[in-house]
């Protein structure tokens, strides 16, 4: 092959690729490029990693505690915070990002202080986690400031899914039981619950929990997903705010070692160190998942452990999908490995 027929034949692959993922409705929707969303992680989610999602084609999203060391408590401060952070990214990108809202069924004051950002200061959607019932209000206000509601409501049940998607949501993600974070009460797994879902809506829907390489994102979108949002791989790349040692020790972890403990909510799978063993000793002498988690607030859960990197105190939570997950990566190669399937 010449070096003309090869430029040519690349050039003709490319432009396939761009058509199949424009055509693609949660990229129509976000005017997004690659139908992946790196999730909102409590504390490690900052302006510049948004950007750097963003700027690779998927989105960012701003998640809660995003670009400080210490908690807000006080509403005008955290939405201050929220601020800076929105207007950071805005900085460092022209391309599409969300910020992460908790839909309760009580307008509290945390999320009046956000709705009233967002007048002057807007992302271009929100990760929703509705609350059940969750707040009609709210998803009206969204929608009058003319922001885009990718809603995930904690309980993929398709109950809680059909109301996201009356209430207003742009799209869905369907939670499985094996993700980070807080995973779902009820214990579910993606590759059970997501077929019933797809069925059950009619709007686009995306898949979280467990998927951290090109395999699991092409089974997913075999399932018939729009695209992927993931949060546990995200952490391992390099523009993530977690400490080294944190990428580093989930590398270094088996998924069969992970400590899965009762949390409030849900449940949490836990890289073994002193709290979580401690947590999980607490569970064997039945203790409450409130007692539980009274603990592990106290010894800095998130923050301590995986924003400061202290691996005595706090600790570091991710999805059971570490197996696969073994360098770091930059965003963008992140972006490209999980958006691949859905490009052919
Ligand atoms: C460390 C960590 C913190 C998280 N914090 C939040 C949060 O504050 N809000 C939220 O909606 N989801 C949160 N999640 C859940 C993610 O948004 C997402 O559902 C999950 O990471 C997807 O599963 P995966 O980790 O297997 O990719 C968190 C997840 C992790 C790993």
């Amino acid at each position: 092959m010449t070096v003309l027929e090869y430029f040519i034949i690349s050039n003709i692959l490319k432009k396939v690729k761009e058509k199949f993922t424009m055509e693609n409705k949660v990229c129509k929707i976000l005017g997004i490029k690659k139908p992946v969303i790196a999730a909102a992680m409590t504390w490690i989610t900052n302006a510049e990693f948004v950007a750097a999602v963003s700027n690779a084609g998927g989105a960012g999203v701003i998640g809660f505690n995003a670009g400080v060391t210490e908690a807000a408590t006080d509403p005008v401060v955290a939405a201050e915070n929220l601020r800076k952070q929105i207007r950071k990214v805005k900085e460092l990108t022209d391309k599409p990002f969300g910020v992460n809202i908790m839909i309760a069924p009580q307008l509290d004051p945390f999320t009046q202080a956000t709705l009233d950002v967002f007048e002057t200061d807007r992302p271009d959607f929100v990760l929703a986690l509705p609350i059940e019932p969750a707040n009609p209000e709210i998803y009206k206000r969204l929608k009058e400031l003319d922001i885009k509601i990718v809603s995930r409501p904690m309980n993929s049940t398709v109950e809680n899914m059909i109301a996201a998607e009356k209430a207003g949501a742009d799209v869905l993600i369907c939670t499985g039981s094996e993700e980070g974070g807080h995973a779902p009460e009820i214990n579910v797994s993606l590759i059970s619950r997501f077929p019933e879902i797809k069925k059950a809506v009619s709007i686009p829907l995306m898949a979280a929990g467990g998927i951290a390489d090109f395999l699991a994102a092409k089974a997913v979108c075999a399932m018939g997903a729009d695209g992927i949002y993931a949060g546990t791989r995200f952490i391992v790349s390099k523009e993530n705010p977690a400490a080294q040692s944190v990428k580093e020790k989930i590398i270094d972890t088996k998924a069969e070692e992970l400590i899965h403990i009762p949390a409030n909510p849900g449940y949490l799978y836990l890289v073994p160190n002193a709290t979580s063993l401690e947590c999980k000793k607490m569970e064997s002498d039945g203790k409450s998942r409130e007692e539980i988690s009274a603990y592990y607030s106290q010894q800095g859960s998130f923050r301590t452990g995986m924003l400061l990197g202290n691996q005595d105190e706090g600790f570091i939570n991710c999805s059971q999908a570490i197996n696969v997950i073994t360098d770091i990566k930059t965003c963008k190669e992140i972006v490209d490995e999980l958006a691949e399937p859905f490009e052919s």
